[in-house]
C-alpha cells in the first residue's frame, strides 16, 4: 500500500541520507509531494515529477517539516507545580529542591494515573509536530516507582531513560540515620548503581543524571553513569544547568550522546563538545520557566558544536510540550537563526538520540512528518503562542485526528 501526499506547498527534509553529519542543508523543496510506503518515505520530490501511489492525500499547498524529535522530556510524574511557579515569578528562585514536591505526588499515583497522564502530554506533542519524544523516570527515586516508571514509558516510546539520580531523596537526606549528608547521598548512590539500576534496565535504553549544584557531584555522576553503561544501557546527562561543577567534561569523557542544558559554559568546554560525538541539548523553556539567563548558542554553534533544541516538558522547571514554542525561544532570545532551529529541533533531535532513520525525510526514513499551516516553517518563530501544527504524521499515518 503506497501513499502520495500531494500538493505540498514547500517540503524542508533535512537532505540527508542519515549518515552525513556535516551537512545542515534544510532540503527545500517547493511544490512537492511525497510518497509512502511501508510506513517509509520511499519517494520525494516535485510533485509533477510523482510516481503512482495507491492512494492520494492532498495537503493543500501547506508546508511540511519533518517531525520534531524531542530528545528531552520527563513526562513520568503526577500533580503540577503551578504554585511554585507562581512565587517564582514574584521572585522565588528555582532550585533542584522543588522535585521533592512531584517525588511525593508520583509515588502515590496507580499505574493507571500515571499512563493517563503520559498518554495526554503525549496527546499534546503529537499536536505540536512532536513524533518522537525520549522520556526518563526521575520522580520515583525509589526501586518500584522507578522500575514502575520505566515500564509504563517503554509501552509508549523506544528512547526511555532512566534517572534514578536526578535527587537525592528527602529519607536518605536523613543526617541522624546516616551519620552526615555525605554519608547518606552516598547510600543513595548505591542505591541507584545497584538495585535500582537493575529494576529499571529491563525497561531503560539510556541512563541519565543530574549533575549540577544540588544533586550529583561529578564523581558520584562517573560513577552512576559507569554503573549504567556496565548493564547495557547508553549514557546522556544533565549538564552544567544551575552552575558549571565540571559535568560537560564528564559527558565527553564517557561519550555521551548528549549533554543537556548547557547553561554554563566555559571556552574549555566548548572545544570538548566541538571535539567530540557529545550533541549539547538546549532546553530554552527551562530558561524561560526559571527566569534563567539563556544559554549560548552562537558561541556553540560558530565553534562546530551539534545543537538539539528540546522541550525539557516537566512539571517544575519547564511544563511545555510545544516544539514551537521552544524554536520561538531559541531564535528570540538564543539568536538562532529559525533554520537553525527547525534543524535542531528535528536532525539535532535524532542525533542526541543516535538516531538515523528520523529527523529527516529523505527516502528509506520513517515517514514521521508535520503539516504547518502557514506559508513558511519561519512561522513557528514569527507566530509565537499560535499552534500552526494542522496534522503530525508518523510512519506515514495521521496521529492528530
Ligand atoms: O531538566 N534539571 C533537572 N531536572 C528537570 C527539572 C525537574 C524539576 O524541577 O522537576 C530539568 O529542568
Ligand atoms: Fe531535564
Amino acid at each position: 500500500m503506497s501513499t502520495l501526499f500531494n500538493n505540498i506547498g514547500c517540503l524542508f527534509t533535512n537532505n540527508q541520507d542519515g549518515t552525513d553529519a556535516a551537512s545542515r542543508d534544510l532540503g527545500e523543496i517547493c511544490d512537492a509531494a511525497i510518497v509512502v510506503e511501508d510506513g517509509k518515505v520511499a519517494w520525494v520530490g516535485e510533485a509533477k515529477n510523482a510516481p503512482a501511489a495507491d492512494e492520494q492525500i492532498d495537503l493543500n499547498n501547506q508546508t511540511v517539516i519533518p517531525g520534531f524529535v524531542d530528545s528531552h522530556a520527563h513526562l513520568m510524574f503526577a500533580g503540577d507545580r503551578a504554585e511554585e511557579f507562581s512565587a517564582r515569578m514574584q521572585g522565588q528562585s528555582y532550585s533542584a529542591g522543588g522535585i521533592k514536591t512531584t517525588v511525593a505526588a508520583t509515588r502515590k499515583a496507580t499505574d493507571a494515573q500515571l499512563e493517563a497522564n503520559l498518554e495526554r502530554l503525549i496527546a499534546e506533542m503529537h499536536a505540536s509536530g512532536i513524533t518522537t519524544f525520549e522520556t526518563k523516570s526521575g520522580y520515583g527515586l525509589d526501586v518500584e516507582t522507578e522500575s514502575r516508571s520505566l515500564a509504563i514509558a517503554a509501552k509508549h516510546t523506544s528512547e526511555t531513560t532512566f534517572l534514578g539520580a536526578h535527587v537525592v531523596p528527602q529519607e536518605f537526606r536523613d543526617s541522624a540515620k546516616f551519620g552526615s549528608v555525605e554519608a547518606g547521598a552516598d547510600a543513595y548512590v548505591d542505591l541507584v548503581k545497584n538495585a535500582m539500576l537493575s529494576a529499571a534496565t529491563p525497561h531503560a535504553k539510556w541512563i541519565d543524571v543530574f549533575c549540577d549544584r544540588g544533586a550529583f557531584n561529578v564523581d558520584q555522576a562517573r560513577e552512576i553513569l559507569q554503573a549504567g553503561i556496565n548493564a547495557g544501557l547508553a549514557p546522556r546527562i544533565h549538564a552544567n544547568q544551575l552552575e558549571n561543577i565540571g559535568a560537560i567534561q564528564l559527558a565527553v569523557e564517557l561519550d555521551c550522546a548528549s549533554a543537556d542544558h548547557c547553561t554554563h559554559l566555559t571556552n574549555q568546554d566548548i572545544d570538548a563538545l566541538a571535539n567530540s560525538n557529545t550533541v549539547a541539548t538546549l532546553l530554552p523553556g527551562a530558561e524561560f520557566s526559571t527566569r534563567s539567563k539563556y544559554p549560548d548558542a552562537r558561541k556553540l554553534i560558530d565553534a562546530g558544536v551539534t545543537i538539539a533544541l528540546a522541550t525539557d516538558c516537566n512539571p517544575g522547571s519547564s511544563y511545555t510540550s510545544s516544539m514551537a514554542f521552544c524554536i520561538a525561544l531559541a531564535v528570540r532570545e538564543m539568536h538562532m537563526s529559525p533554520a537553525e532551529a527547525l534543524w535542531s529541533a528535528t536532525m539535532g533531535g535524532a542525533k542526541a538520540l543516535r538516531r538515523n532513520d528520523i529527523g529527516h525525510l529523505s527516502v528509506g526514513a520513517s515517514a514521521d512528518f508535520a503539516v504547518i499551516n502557514a506559508p513558511s516553517y519561519i512561522h513557528l518563530a514569527y507566530r509565537p503562542g499560535v499552534n500552526l501544527i494542522s496534522e503530525t504524521y508518523i510512519a506515514g499515518r495521521a496521529v492528530t485526528k
